[in-house]
């Protein structure tokens, strides 16, 4: 049986990978994202890639992580919690949820594949909110569907273009790993929101700004994210922009130049291995 209901797919087909587009699928019931299975996951990460973060946090604030000495495994195992934000990060390192993202993304390589070429850098996130969570207004430097599988969420996806994002956020992403964004009460109408239910994904297109809310019950969705030869080299041109204006050279805007830049992202990989970058 397919992981994600194959009557869906052609909606992504005409959108990706530019604009966001609704799928549906069958992991609600998939045991590996159910409490029990997912409190394991947390005991078998590695510590550091089991967050906890505020729940509360608006748009504009800091997402902030929370410091105590509480296992989080102890809160999924009973259900969540009431009051937080719980992330599993890079759960592609367990290799029973390995095989659950291949296993999602081989569905969607017809449409991947002729669009943005080979998948790389697969990457894997659940996350597991207090009802009402509030993730604040930020970007990521990825591909990313979101399978939502208990609970509901509002999603609400942004242009990767300005006002919303500009060349500095761009950059200070690959500098520093900053993904917040600035948001104006203006924003609040301007973006696109997408109610998720359970058997509800959503395809987030590469560098999307986004927030997201849970609603009244606790909620797990499952994060699958991945790279594109092209975007490794957006990622690499970026990172050599700061040099390039040191000399008085013209700096690298994905904004403005659609064409992948090769070249420049050659230069900083060489720069990189020479440690200038
Ligand atoms: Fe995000």
């Amino acid at each position: 049986m397919s992981l994600i209901n194959p009557t869906s797919v052609p909606q992504l087909a005409a959108r990706y990978p530019r604009d966001a587009s609704r799928l549906r699928h069958q992991l609600a019931a998939e045991p590996l994202l159910a409490y029990p299975a997912l409190a394991q996951a947390a005991r078998d990460l590695p510590r550091q890639h089991v967050e906890r973060r505020v729940h509360d946090a608006g748009n504009g604030e800091a997402f902030r992580l929370l410091d105590d000495d509480a296992h989080p495994a102890d809160s999924i195992a009973a259900g969540g919690v009431a009051s937080q934000w719980i992330m599993l990060r890079y759960i592609e390192q367990l290799p029973a949820y390995r095989a659950l993202l291949e296993g999602l993304l081989h569905e969607l390589a017809p449409v991947i594949g002729p669009a943005t070429g080979p998948v790389c850098d697969i990457k894997g996130f659940v996350f597991i909110s207090a009802p009402g969570t509030h993730t604040p207004f930020h970007f990521d430097a990825e591909y990313n569907i979101l399978f939502q599988i208990a609970g509901d969420k509002v999603f609400a996806v942004y242009p990767p273009a300005p006002p919303f994002i500009d060349l500095a956020k761009r950059e200070s992403y690959h500098r520093a790993g900053e993904n917040m964004l600035d948001w104006q009460p203006d924003y609040a109408a301007k973006g696109d929101q997408h109610l998720l239910a359970p058997g509800d994904a959503l395809f987030v297109p590469y560098a999307a700004p986004h927030w997201v809310r849970a609603g009244d019950a606790p909620s797990i969705s499952l994060s699958v994210t991945w790279q594109s030869r092209q975007t490794r080299s957006v990622a690499d041109a970026l990172t050599l922009n700061p040099l390039l204006r040191r000399f008085g050279l013209r700096a690298y805007d994905p904004q403005v130049s659609a064409d992948a830049p090769w070249l420049r992202a050659a230069a900083s990989r060489v720069g990189q291995r020479m440690g200038l970058l």
